[in-house]
């Protein structure tokens, strides 16, 4: 996997969580705990002895799981978690040394920052992608916009202080790659196995990041007139009649179709924070996208999407 195909895979799967780790032999339950939950990545980190031991029996069990090594702050220990089958380093701060070791060996690195200097430091060894550590104590959600002015280019990677409660406000923030955290995975559930309620926060999580919403729903009619007639009986309601090319809108819930459009009876518009973060996890769920419908913005993000499968009759599309 390149650096560039893990980055989209950590955008897609949207959540990292921090693993803190005391007895390896419980790696392999904790690995698939998490992949039951949605969530086929982590990042082990070194803050324990059995992190290295972890890293080899998660890889070694679960290939396609994508595990990294976390509290990485030195080049030594980089070059021990590679060894173990670390995919990809993470660290708290900035150490140049650990930086270059993995620039050099080709290993992905993600290195902390919180501040526009260190940002500058990491651009300057071409990293784009970078942790923004401790994210809440450094000024959370509201840090990482004013970030997005001068380091449009810079994604990051937060972690620090999120949880269940806040995730919402970071999965709508434009530049986060991915959210991370210890929440769904924190050492006590590991220490006691709990791996039926690790599963559950993972899925939790999971639902949570994608802010699904439905917006609208699409009813279709054979012809203008009829959408018009069915039009005045949503009038009766109360809603506004706001006639269009292609249907007739009331109000912002109800779309009219003037023709037998997508759907037997219609369509569902359901509004998510990141429509291609959405349309990975709905492909996930055995939907397909129907690729004719795509549309992008201009940065090249999916904006619109309709599915080929139909719930209850209708079609379905995601809107941003
Ligand atoms: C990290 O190393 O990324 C943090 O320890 C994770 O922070 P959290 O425990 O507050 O989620």
């Amino acid at each position: 996997m390149t650096k560039e195909e893990l980055f989209k895979t950590f955008h897609d799967i949207g959540l990292v969580p921090v693993v803190k780790i005391d007895d390896a032999s419980k790696a392999e339950k904790l690995a698939k705990a998490m992949i039951d939950g949605g969530i086929p990545c982590a990042e082990v980190t070194f803050r324990t002895d059995a992190a290295e031991e972890a890293i080899k029996k998660m890889t070694k069990a679960y290939p396609e799981m994508i595990v990294g090594a976390g509290t990485v702050i030195n080049a030594k220990l980089a070059e021990k978690a590679v060894n173990a089958g670390a995919k990809f380093i993470v660290s708290p701060g900035f150490n140049p040394e650990t930086v270059e070791w993995c620039l050099a060996h080709n290993i992905p690195v993600v290195p902390g920052v919180a501040t526009p200097s260190e940002i500058e430091r990491g651009l300057s060894y071409g990293l784009t992608v970078l942790k923004f550590f401790p994210s809440e104590a450094s000024g959370g959600v509201a840090m990482l916009k004013d970030l997005s002015g001068p380091f449009s280019q810079v994604k990051f990677m937060t972690t620090g202080g999120i949880n269940v409660n806040n995730l919402p406000d970071y999965a709508k923030a434009q530049n986060v790659l991915a959210i991370g955290g210890s929440w769904m995975v924190k050492a006590d559930l590991i220490a006691n196995d709990q791996w039926d309620e690790i599963t559950r926060l993972c899925k939790e999580a999971v639902i949570k990041l994608q802010g699904i919403q439905l917006v609208h729903v699409g009813i279709n009619t054979p012809s203008e007139k009829d959408a018009f007639s069915v039009a005045e009986d949503f009038a009766k309601l109360g809603y506004e009649t706001l006639p269009g090319n292609s249907s007739v809108f009331m109000g912002k819930d109800i779309e009219i179709m003037k023709s037998m459009y997508l759907g037997k009876n219609g369509h569902l518009a359901f509004k998510c924070y990141d429509v291609d973060r959405t349309v990975y996890f709905l492909k996930q769920r055995g939907f397909t996208v129907n690729e004719s419908t795509v549309k992008y913005d201009a940065k090249g993000a999916m904006k619109v999407a309709y599915f080929n499968e139909e719930i209850g009759g209708f079609a379905f599309h995601l809107v941003k």
